[in-house]
């Protein structure tokens, strides 16, 4: 694990990272109103462009080493970095969309994964315990706390519902820079890591399979797919640890 230093945060820089997860919480909800059956992930990418001009926003993952769109869209089998395309969403799919927005020199980002239409048990299980280990690992994002309380805070919550933490990718600290130090990993002993301290800001992004934890990477050199092919499921908020605890940024 990275030991670089954390960038600390001033009050006023964490105000306008909220005005930066503002966008992204507003973008995300317009995006999760247009998932349905016959839409392409195509489609989502068009309204995330739109949407972020119109926020006088800029988007945080196109070009970002190279990496060509706005959003993220991995469906069903795919963990993350899926790449928005003609693909038709249907009925029973499950689809998370990552997205992130620059603005006034800070990086938000958030994730969510969707149901299309009506989907299946193990699927709206997935989705639902996945959405649930964010909100125990932000809770756990507190001084007084180890960096990975935060990460056991999902693997205790998501392993004995039978479901996989990924170990590939983590989440991640975040500021002017969208990928700073520390990482955040989904999976770890409580009490050992950094401790935490207000002025922290984390992206906190668990990534859910239901069948094993290990991914691969399609021939496209980005999209990660389960290995054995089952579901995954990925949230993710930017969070900031205050004096009077976490504080979510990503939110409307
Ligand atoms: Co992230």
């Amino acid at each position: 694990m990275s030991r670089e230093a954390i960038i600390i945060k001033s009050p006023d820089e964490i105000e306008t990272m909220r005005r930066a997860g503002a966008v992204v919480a507003e973008v995300l909800e317009v995006l999760k109103g247009n998932v349905r059956p016959g839409a392409t992930t195509l489609d989502l990418e068009k309204i995330a462009e739109e949407e972020t001009i119109k926020r006088k926003a800029s988007p945080a993952f196109k070009g970002y080493r190279g990496y060509p769109f706005c959003l993220c869209t991995s469906v069903n089998n795919e963990v993350v970095h899926g790449m928005p395309s003609k693909k038709v969403l249907k009925e029973g799919d499950i689809v998370s969309i990552d997205y992130g927005a620059l603005v006034e020199g800070f990086y938000g980002d958030a994730a969510v994964t969707v149901p299309v239409g009506k989907v299946s048990e193990e699927a709206a299980r997935l989705v639902r315990v996945t959405e649930e280990s964010l909100g125990k690992a932000i809770e756990a994002a507190r001084e007084g706390n180890r960096l990975l309380d935060i990460s056991s805070a999902v693997q205790s919550h998501v392993e004995p519902q039978g479901f996989s933490v990924v170990r590939e990718f983590v989440g991640h600290g975040i500021g002017r820079e969208l990928h700073e130090p520390p990482q955040v990993p989904n999976f770890g002993i409580p009490g050992r890591g950094v401790k935490l301290k207000t002025g922290m800001v984390l992206a906190i992004e668990p990534m859910i399979n239901s069948g094993g934890w290990a991914v691969k990477i399609l021939a496209d050199g980005w999209t990660a797919v389960t290995a054995d092919g089952k579901l995954s499921a990925h949230f993710e908020h930017t969070v900031a640890i205050t004096p009077d605890g976490p504080r979510v940024l990503t939110m409307i």
